[in-house]
Parts: structure tokens; sequence; C-alpha cells
């Protein structure tokens, strides 16, 4: 079943205090606002999980990690494994950010293999695709995109596939205040869309979630969601901020 989600990807912003102002913020906010049919996520970093965890337990929102070790367990200092996390109660994690593509030359390879750690422990993976500006002027961005779903995805079995959230990102877009029209989302959406379903059935691909992300706010969530294959958004700068971000998500 499609559902509407809406992500926080908080980054590697905000000191423990910070945190936990923004985390009982929000879960304030939501109690003040019916959502009946949205999922709301928060996606902190590592060591503000548990806060975000025990305070999502009693509140209405779920909680993800923004990354996760290809590797399963063993001697790889500084990496948190997909175990880990389930451990703690995490749902969801994002895989294959831009960011960790460009910062941590993550490649499309190294997001199948993180992919897997989730399935393996039941973990819904959150995984980005989008092309840079330079890729679009060219033309080139249905390939990028269709490379980034093909070799990231594509291992996986039906019933995996319907579970995962694929999140469109144009790198171009985020945090840049330059968003993509509902128009460029709408075709990049329906473009995955007819991927996974020339591989999986129309089934399997209309009952996946596609977010958009890239300077999502308060002022353009509506429009972008209002897109027959918009599932919602993933949101960086403007999940920092507790009314904004739920205004984002009453913003179906
Ligand atoms: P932004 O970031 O909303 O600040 O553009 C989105 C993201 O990177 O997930």
């Amino acid at each position: 079943m499609r559902r509407r989600i809406v992500a926080g990807n908080w980054k590697m912003n905000l000191v423990f205090s910070e945190a936990d102002d923004l985390v009982n913020g929000i879960a304030q906010a939501l109690i003040e606002c019916d959502l009946d049919d949205v999922e709301v996520v928060i996606c902190p970093p590592f060591p503000y999980l548990e806060l975000t965890s025990d305070i999502g337990e009693e509140s209405d929102f779920s909680v993800g990690a923004q990354n996760v070790s290809k590797f399963d367990n063993g001697a790889y200092t500084g990496e948190i494994s997909a175990k880990m996390l389930e451990d703690m109660n995490i749902y969801y994690c994002i895989v294959g950010h831009s960011e960790r593509r460009k910062y941590f030359n993550e490649t499309n390879e190294d997001i199948a293999e993180k992919v897997k750690r989730l399935f393996e422990v039941d973990i819904t993976p959150i995984v980005c695709v989008g092309e840079s500006l330079e890729q679009r002027e060219s033309g080139n961005h249905f390939g990028i995109i269709k490379k980034q779903v093909v070799e990231g995805l594509f291992h996986l079995s039906n019933e995996q596939m319907e579970n995962v959230i694929i999140a469109y990102e144009p790198i171009w877009a985020i945090g840049t205040g330059r968003t993509a029209t509902s128009q460029q989302a709408q075709e990049i959406h329906s473009f995955i869309r007819g991927l996974v379903a020339e591989k999986y059935g129309k089934q399997t691909a209309d009952n996946i979630s596609i977010l958009y992300g890239g300077s999502c706010n308060t002022q353009n969530a509506k429009e972008l969601f209002a897109m027959p294959d918009v599932d919602g958004g993933l949101i960086g700068g403007a999940s920092l901020k507790a009314d904004d971000f739920v205004k984002i998500a009453t913003s179906f």
C-alpha cells in the first residue's frame, strides 16, 4: 500500500540540548494536528537516536538513521551496523544521500550492499537518487537516475521492493533554496515508478512511496505533494524547525 511519508533529515546539525528541544517541539506540534494518514519520520544524527526514539514511543513519529555500514559487524572502526540500529528500535534508514555519494565516495554498489544489510533486519531503506545540475543541463538526468535505481535496488525481491522508499533529490535543489517545479518532480517520479513497473510489475510500482527532497518547505510542499506520483518529502533545512516540519507534514 502506497504510504504518505514526510521524513526529516537533520544531517550533521544540533548539539544535544538543541536536538532535545527540537524533538520535543515536533512531538508537541504533532499533538495539535490530526495526521492519521501521514507517516512522520525523524532522522537525527546517531548520538540522538536513543533520545528521539524514546520520545517517539510516546508520540506519533518514527525514527530513522541517516546512514548504515555496508558491513555486517566486526573490525570497522567508526561504523554503525544495521543490527545495532534494529536493536535500538530504528525502523528507517536513509541510504545513498548525495552528500554521502559526494563526500564519502559512496557508489551504487555500496548503496546496494547497505540496502541488503537493512533488509536483513527489516529496516526500511529510504534510498536517495538524483542528478547534478550539469547532468540535468546536458540531458543526462534520466540515464543517471536509471543507473542509480537499477544498480542500487534491482537486486531486491518483489516483496522487498514494495517496502523500499525512494527519495528523488535533485542535487541542484538541496540546500539551495531552488526547488524543482512540481512538474519537474512529477516527471522524474513517474519515470522512477515506470522503471520499477518494468522490472517488478505495475502493482509493486503503484505500492512504493516516492518522496521529493530539495528545498521543500512550508511554501511549496502543498503543490509538490499534490502531484500524483509525489508521496511526500525528505526535508533537510526545514526539518530543523518544529513548526515548519509539522506544517509540511500537513501539506497533503
Ligand atoms: P534541503 O535538504 O531540504 O535542506 O534542501 C534535503 C535533503 O538533503 O535531504
